[in-house]
């Protein structure tokens, strides 16, 4: 195996010896003709997606204290609407004050809906002005679970126990569980969300499925009892029967999920992994559930894995760990081929159906061959940025314009966008935005790492 750890490629050659070094040429395909990336993608019922880039919804904590978007929040999505991508898809937005995993976190409710309609208004003028089609565009509607931190402090709301993650929060063995009547009226609560965001005029909504938050959690309680636990069918009764009420109070808005594939953590407290308590994956649970999923009349899927609080390297592969993080305890290149795998195994499952794949920050300029690679080759139908969204907002635009990538607006996989997310702070890319979010990740480095 390379012993390089760190991103350190010059060109595409050598990015390409690594990656056969490290046998990985069957899960990267890196493909040199670049142009199915422009290829519009239409999906039945769904307006047309005018490219195969999606921004992955990428919180910056800077809302007001009532959930509004604030002023980097308009900042952020112009950013995006300029930067050329088909579907822009918004951060987590919590559906409820308790639901926030931070103050900033946005918070969509009767008071400040307006002004979502104002931010999905303004993003698609901005592209249609610049690009000549406006974005696709969804909201992803959340409950943080046991991440909730609505006050600044940590306020979990767990679904079952975990050997794993409750020694993180150092949460007692008699920490209460939320009970199924608080599950069965947050069902109502996401439909009331969803009525507000088609009322700010988003196409769709995302009831987040992925990163071990409350739904995600919730499909991997096997050990809880009740109508919420065990089998496969109580895990996932949350999604499928908040998704079927949506659907039916409103008809004319997409709905869909960002939904961890499988969790990387082993069972029984991971969902879809094997049953042999290994970090193997089992996607034979992933093709039911999102067989259902496709039964009440999803159109298309955002396909995420892990925890970020938990071993980071699977969701997010990176060069710099957070500090007092651990560095990847392997190479970054095998976990972006993981993540590009599990998706395609994924999409083979279901030829045809659009699938968001997920995983490519790590490669930085060479992101557009792995992205038409994947494309090219079906095993995901569009290329959803994180942290390069984050980092270089107008990808799609440059590489349309002017063929390549600028290997100096790159995301770096610093974590300092963690990092300050972490910190309490607004966060953003301290590197590539420097003038903005340099002197947040200061002060807070400063004050809560004496650096
Ligand atoms: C600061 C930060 C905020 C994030 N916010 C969200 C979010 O709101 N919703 C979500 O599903 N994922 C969120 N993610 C995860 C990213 O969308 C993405 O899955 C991850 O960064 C891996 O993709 P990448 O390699 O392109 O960065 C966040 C990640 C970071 C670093």
């Amino acid at each position: 195996m390379s012993e390089q750890k760190r991103f350190n490629y010059r060109s595409l050659e050598d990015l390409k010896a690594d990656i056969a070094a490290l046998g990985l040429g069957e899960k990267i395909l890196l493909e040199d003709d670049l142009g199915i990336l422009q290829q519009p993608l239409k999906i039945e019922g769904v307006p047309t997606i005018a490219n195969r880039f999606a921004v992955h919804p990428m919180e910056g904590f800077d809302s007001d204290p009532d959930g509004t978007p604030g002023e980097l929040a308009f900042r952020r999505y112009l950013r995006y609407a300029h930067g050329q991508y088909g579907l822009i898809w918004f951060e987590a937005c919590a559906v409820l004050h308790e639901a926030r995993s931070n103050p900033s976190q946005m918070w969509i409710n009767d008071g400040n809906w307006q002004v979502f309609a104002e931010l999905v208004e303004k993003t698609r003028k901005a592209s249609l002005d610049q690009n000549g089609f406006a974005p696709v565009c969804i909201l992803q509607l959340t409950h943080s679970g046991r991440y909730s931190r609505p006050e600044g402090v940590p306020a979990p709301i767990i679904a079952h126990h975990s050997k794993f993650l409750d020694p993180i929060h150092k949460l007692p063995a008699d920490y209460p569980l939320v009970t199924d009547d608080y599950l069965d009226r947050l069902q109502d609560i996401y439909v009331h969300a969803a009525e507000l965001a088609e009322k700010a005029g988003f196409d769709g909504v995302d009831i987040k499925g992925c990163h071990r938050y409350l739904m995600a959690e919730l499909q991997a309680s096997h050990l809880r009892e009740g109508r919420y636990g065990g089998s496969l069918e109580n895990r996932t009764r949350l999604m499928r029967e908040t998704m079927a009420k949506v659907r039916q109070k409103c008809p004319n808005l997409l709905v869909t999920t960002r939904l961890n594939a499988c969790d990387m953590m082993p069972y029984p407290y991971g969902f879809a992994m094997a049953k042999d308590g290994s970090l193997s994956p089992d996607l034979e649970e992933t093709r039911q559930y999102i067989t259902w999923l496709r039964e009440i009349g999803i159109k298309f899927i955002n396909l995420s894995i892990a925890n970020p609080y938990y071993e980071p390297h699977y969701g997010r592969p990176y060069d710099v760990p957070i500090i007092n993080g651990a560095p990847s305890p392997e190479h970054p290149l095998v976990g972006v081929a993981r993540i590009l795998d599990i998706v395609a195994q994924v999409q083979s499952m279901f030829p045809g159906f659009p699938i968001i794949g997920t995983g490519y920050s790590w490669l930085r300029q060479f992101i557009p061959y792995a992205a038409a690679g994947t494309v090219k080759a079906g095993r995901a139908a569009m290329v959803g940025l994180g942290r390069s969204a984050f980092a270089y907002p107008d990808l799609p635009y440059d590489l349309f314009h002017k063929g390549v990538l600028d290997p100096r607006k790159t995301c770096v996989t610093c974590s300092r966008c963690t990092q300050i997310m972490r910190d309490g702070s607004h966060t953003g890319c301290v590197m590539r935005d420097a003038a903005v979010y340099g002197p947040w990740y200061k002060a807070c480095t400063a004050k809560y790492h004496n650096n």
